[in-house]
């Protein structure tokens, strides 16, 4: 807005201070001196304004831009919300948070109005029910920003990270449902036990495996993957480990044995990785009732995966990985 003024008096400093100049020195030739001076004064009067308003409207915008800058992120979110919508784009929404009693074991529902711009997500109103209405609300979140996945929980009845989930677009009838996930143990309100999740994972033995582990200081050529290679697994990479899957997965939440979609995504990963030298071992460990055969292809898991990693599609590979060997086997 400031910068669109400034721009404005520059133009129109630019345009007429010559214009007047131009009339000035007409006026001086044909002798009409009176008019002259008053053109003169004109032009002069312009660039004056010009020179003060601009010192003004630049110190002001650098004023401005350092106490932006100065603030908060939550609260720099917040003005650039209020900016964009002209500090009127604001409705109040209700929110009914599911808590979790840990030491009562109990359950109970919680209703909360918060007032969203366009840019609140379903963490940063969590956030500020915390902040503003009651300081007993556990949540569990850390980068914002769809990276750590540490603020998965279940928003209107689908597996979700709070962060990356805008509240105007979750809103129906002005209503906002948020509860833990379902497939991890509670420890407190929103916040999960991850645990099991994580031994699910380090189960598959994760990570690539190189027989010299020394390699890369034998001065060795250093092994390289084409592009292709690294097409076949880099979207199974991508896992940030937030646990939607599993909770959205039916034959986990009816199976607790199955090892689930994470892990298994995670097995495809590093089974198409060529620069991992494990083999087929990880692939056979999971070719059983609990591990790769125990998907019945509902397909949930992809739909909630953040990060488009398509766990549900990494199974499917892994059985056709299986047949081949099966194949090769009967062959030979
Ligand atoms: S596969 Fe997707 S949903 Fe599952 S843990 Fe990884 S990022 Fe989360
Ligand atoms: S806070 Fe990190 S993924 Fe949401």
């Amino acid at each position: 807005m400031r910068a669109s003024r400034f721009m404005i008096l520059l133009y129109a400093s630019l345009i007429g201070v010559p214009i007047l100049l131009y009339l000035r020195m007409i006026s001086t030739f044909y002798g009409m001196y009176l008019v002259s001076t008053v053109l003169l004064a004109l032009a002069s009067l312009g660039l004056v304004i010009f020179g003060v308003i601009g010192f003004a409207e630049v110190y002001i915008h650098k004023r401005h831009v350092g106490e932006y800058m100065a603030m908060p992120l939550r609260m720099q979110i917040e003005q650039r919300g209020n900016e964009r919508t002209g500090g009127r784009g604001t409705k109040m929404v209700d929110f009914v948070v599911s808590r979790f009693d840990n030491e009562n074991k109990t359950m109970r529902n919680e209703a909360y109005k918060i007032e969203a711009d366009k840019n609140t997500t379903v963490l940063s109103a969590l956030l500020d029910i915390r902040s503003k209405q009651d300081q007993t609300l556990a949540v569990r979140y850390s980068c914002r920003m769809g990276i750590c996945g540490s603020c998965g929980m279940v928003i209107n009845g689908k597996p979700s990270l709070a962060c990356e989930t805008n509240v105007f677009d979750k809103m129906a009838d002005h209503e906002i449902t948020v509860e833990p996930m379902y497939g991890h143990p509670l420890l407190k309100d929103l916040v999960t036990d991850f645990d099991d999740f994580f031994e699910r994972h380090m189960s598959i033995d994760p990570g690539r495996y190189r027989h010299d582990r020394r390699e890369k200081y034998s001065g060795k050529e250093p092994f390289k993957l084409s592009r292709e290679d690294i097409d076949k697994f880099l979207p199974y990479s991508y896992c940030i480990m937030c646990g939607l899957c599993l909770d959205a997965c039916p034959v986990v939440n009816s199976n607790p044995e199955f090892i689930g979609p994470q892990a298994l995504s995670q097995v495809y990963r590093y089974h198409a990785d060529k620069a991992d030298q494990k083999g087929a071992k990880r692939l056979l460990e999971v070719d059983t009732l609990d591990g790769v055969w125990g998907c019945e292809f509902a397909g949930a898991c992809s739909k909630v995966c953040p990060k488009g990693v398509d766990p549900a599609g990494a199974i499917q590979l892994l059985k056709g990985e299986l047949m081949k060997d099966i194949a090769k086997k009967e062959e030979g």
